[in-house]
């Protein structure tokens, strides 16, 4: 990584007319910049991100390592964790070729409705941040860029694009702005405005961009735009926004040039975006150097070149998985001993088929998923593991397999895409290893028609009929063996950009499975241009065939003939993703029926949920246990056969309040009114606004459960250091026969207060890790700022303020009160 000069890039923007300069302000395309080679300029690749790189295909051909989603890293309270993500990401940013990855996502899970929060970490905003340095600084360590987005209160889906937050400044101070700030305090070479409005103007427009973000925090990256969140030219231009993606069309180019010319832009703005590019450029190694003076400031360490080989990303995937799992009942059954049970019924859609990610930009193609069936096998290769579809989870389609598709023109398994002119003249033919396939900016130019043609012939586990279906938007035809099995025009639901993505339209058709059939979709790609050179369409089957109480009787007599049941249940790709906000807590489907028989059938029933964020749990008392295993990655199921069979703690703790009904959450609502979303619960959020309104959720913030004892001892409270951070220490215990992990968590409260504040709230935290019937006497730096309340700037208010530490929010043994404190 290099640092340039002011002078160095003054020196270097001086070279470009104003037409050259402007242009580099537009993307290239939809995920990269412009180069210029006058200046040694390469092009930089933009992409998602964040738990996973992307790379500029969408494509099964090009496999991405899926990690866990941010919601599992979060639940591990762990920053060596968030180091080791950050680091694999940079390793296949490097492997891909992407120089800027797209995350972390670092909004708020405000309300449990919220359709990203998997994508984003915590409803507190000093885990939050906590983690985003970590995450950043691994990222950057390796001389890819992070991006933290998307600034800011972007924490809902609905009319995203368009949705104003009318929030007070406190909140925003303390909550919203807070993990931003400490990413990049941690040096972040660039953030993300956010397509919402903030107090009434857009967030590419608007002064945050500006104050605290360049003027306090001293940001010197660069602003990127979310993608297609830039509508004006001159507002945005003479706001603190740096890039426009994507491009290359785009409300910036000729009008920028001629509103400079027009004296409405000042050409000094236009200069200093392109030197914090220029600047971006350097230290993520895209300009060329050589035949210049050589940087002045070079930070010596060069660019790393990272050692991750494929194994070492599925073992920090699979860690992360195991580390990040919340076990959060437990009535004697786990772990089992290191053999297992001799029979075990896993029963669900997601045992076979587990969501390992959420849907939407975040979305990246692993070579393959290990679900907790095949997790459970490959652990337990002597037992008996049966498994069981349960009852419907998904709505829509599930892709087809590989396995029951043939390209005919190749005999390979997967299936034949090919894209047609207006003629019906083929302008491009692939071979396809994947049912669901997304194009962005790679359908070639004059394009109308997708067909995709493949052999299908059922799996021996499936049905006699299925429901054969494609998902996507346009006019859809589908044949089978030559003859006209399905004629439509399938339309998105959801916003307009994405829904091809998002919230596709599905259309299916029943098949017999007993002989293979040749099926071919043609699909017109007019309709789905909503967003430029977007064409996801999926090729599969609906689960709804089956009839839900003969699938429970039969998961019920399964679960009867077995030692355990494990009963994975979850949401589908339509209950949590990017571009809609939940419109419900509860589960899917019958989920709820079939966990109830279940249980009532055998007493060691286990349920692993398997969702991004909290979902109600009514028979949560009624199980032996209850582990929240989240979207956990391409090494699910191993990491689940890890910490099932006690070789792994579940060493994950609540990152977010668990609800037991929708009714008790104290801030719910993500739907704007008429244009506007208020938070008007100011600094109560997430375990602050339970703690407030005096309610009991199912499982509180900082809860969960290991496999040994702990007790917490000696807590000193020490006086104020010289730079006004409070130590706190404190002796760990583990009082049981196994070694394990533990969050210590530190809370303040404030008895008397003139301020209005939170009953408490995190100040603090550090998981340790204590071998059996031993302890560890830890520290733990309260900074000063988690003293500090916000009113026009920061304080902090004279006295003394409560220190409580334990193991939750709400299981905190030890208190003791600090020295007074002076004013700030
Ligand atoms: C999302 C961003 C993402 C971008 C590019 C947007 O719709 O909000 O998080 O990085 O698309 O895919």
């Amino acid at each position: 990584m290099s640092e340039l000069t002011d002078d160095t890039l003054h020196a270097l923007v001086g070279k470009l007319d104003l037409a050259q300069k402007v242009r580099l302000l537009t993307g290239a395309d939809i995920w990269s910049t412009p180069e210029e080679p006058a200046i040694g300029l390469r092009s930089m690749t933009l992409s998602d991100g964040p738990s996973g790189v992307r790379g500029p295909v969408w494509d099964e051909r090009d496999p991405s390592l899926n990690l866990p989603s941010a919601t599992a890293l979060a639940a591990t309270w762990d920053l060596e964790m968030a180091r080791a993500y950050g680091a694999t990401s940079a390793a296949e940013a490097r492997r891909k070729g992407v120089d800027i990855v797209l995350g972390p996502t670092i909004n708020l899970q405000r309300s449990p409705l919220g359709g990203r929060h998997f994508e984003a970490f915590s409803e507190d905003p000093l885990l939050t941040g906590q983690l985003a340095a970590a995450y950043v600084r691994a990222v950057q360590e390796h001389g890819i860029a992070a991006t933290p987005k998307h600034y800011v209160a972007n924490d809902f889906e609905t009319d995203r694009y368009t949705a104003d937050v009318e929030v007070g400044d406190r909140a925003l101070r303390e909550l919203y702005l807070a993990p931003f700030e400490a990413a990049v305090r941690a040096g972040a070479w660039l953030v993300m405005s956010a397509y919402n409005a903030v107090r009434g103007v857009t967030m590419t427009e608007n002064r945050l961009l500006t104050a605290p973000l360049r003027t306090e925090w001293k940001f010197d990256g660069v602003v990127v735009s979310d993608w297609t969140a830039v509508r004006s030219t001159v507002a945005s231009a003479n706001a603190d926004q740096d890039l426009v993606m994507p491009g290359p069309e785009g409300p910036w180019g000729e009008e920028l040039v001629a509103a400079v010319r027009a004296g409405t832009v000042q050409e000094a703005a236009v200069d200093a975006k392109v030197a914090r590019l220029l600047r971006l450029a350097a230290r993520v190694g895209a300009l060329d150097m050589t035949d210049r003076d050589a940087p002045v400031a070079a930070d010596g360490v060069g660019r790393s070149r990272v050692s991750h080989t494929p194994d070492t990303g599925l073992r920090v995937a699979r860690e992360v998985a195991a580390a990040g799992m919340v076990l959060v009942r437990n009535e004697g059954e786990l772990p089992w001993p290191s053999a297992g049970p001799g029979t075990i019924a896993v029963i669900g859609e997601a045992g076979s088929w587990p969501r390992t990610q959420g849907g939407g930009s975040a979305t990246v193609v692993p070579d393959e998923v290990i679900g907790p069936v095949q997790g459970l096998r490959t652990a337990l290769p002597d037992a008996t593991i049966v498994a069981h579809p349960g009852v419907p989870v998904q709505t829509g389609i599930h892709p087809l397999p590989l396995t029951v598709m043939t390209d005919p023109y190749t005999g390979e398994p997967g299936l034949r895409a090919r894209f047609l002119d207006g003629d019906g003249a083929e302008l491009l033919s692939e071979h396809r290893g994947a049912g669901q396939l997304v194009y962005l900016g790679t359908v070639p130019k004059g394009a109308v028609t997708l067909e995709l043609t493949t052999e299908y012939l059922a799996g021996p586990d499936d049905p006699e009929t299925v429901l054969l279906g494609v998902a996507g938007i346009g006019a859809t035809r589908m044949e089978i063996d030559g003859a006209p099995a399905l004629d439509t025009v399938l339309t998105g639901s959801g916003e307009a950009l994405g829904a091809a993505l998002f919230t596709p339209g599905v259309a299916t058709v029943p098949v017999s499975t007993d002989v293979a059939h040749v099926v071919r979709v043609r699909q017109q790609l007019e309709a789905g241009a909503a967003m430029p050179g977007l064409v996801a369409i999926t090729l599969g089957t609906a689960g709804g065939t089956a009839n839900p109480a003969k699938s429970i009787a039969e998961a019920v007599a399964l679960a009867r003939a077995s030692d355990v049941a494990v009963v994975v249940v979850g949401t589908g790709s339509r209950t949590e993703s990017e571009g809609f906000d939940r419109t419900t807590l509860a589960l899917p489907g019958a989920q709820d029926e079939l966990v109830r028989a279940v249980a009532a059938a055998n007493p060691r029933t286990v349920v692993v949920v398997n969702s991004g964020g909290p979902v109600l749990l009514p028979w949560r008392d009624d199980v032996a246990a209850v582990l929240l295993a989240w979207f956990g990655g391409q090494q699910l199921g191993h990491a689940l056969a890890d910490v099932l069979l006690g070789h792994r703690e579940p060493g994950g703790r609540l990152p977010t309040t668990w609800p037991a009904a929708e009714s008790d959450v104290p801030v719910l609502s993500t739907t704007p009114v008429r244009g506007v979303l208020r938070y008007d619960e100011g600094i109560h959020i997430g375990y602050r606004a339970w703690l407030k309104a005096g309610a009991r959720p199912a499982y509180p913030f900082g809860h969960g459960l290991g496999y040994t004892s702990w007790a917490l001892t000696d807590l000193v409270v020490a006086d104020p250091t010289v730079n006004g951070s409070v130590d706190i220490e404190v002796t760990v215990h583990n009082t049981g026969a196994r070694a394990g992990k533990q969050v210590v968590q530190v809370y303040l409260s404030r008895a008397e207060s003139d301020v209005d504040r939170p009953v408490r709230w995190l100040a603090g935290f550090t998981p340790v890790e204590v071998e059996a019937g031993r302890s560890v006497r830890i520290r733990i730096p309260l900074s000063p700022r988690t003293f500090a309340h916000w009113d026009e700037n920061w304080h902090i208010e004279p006295g003394v303020f409560t220190v409580h530490v334990g193991t939750s929010s709400t299981d905190l043994p030890l208190s003791a009160d600090t020295a007074a404190l002076a004013a700030v």
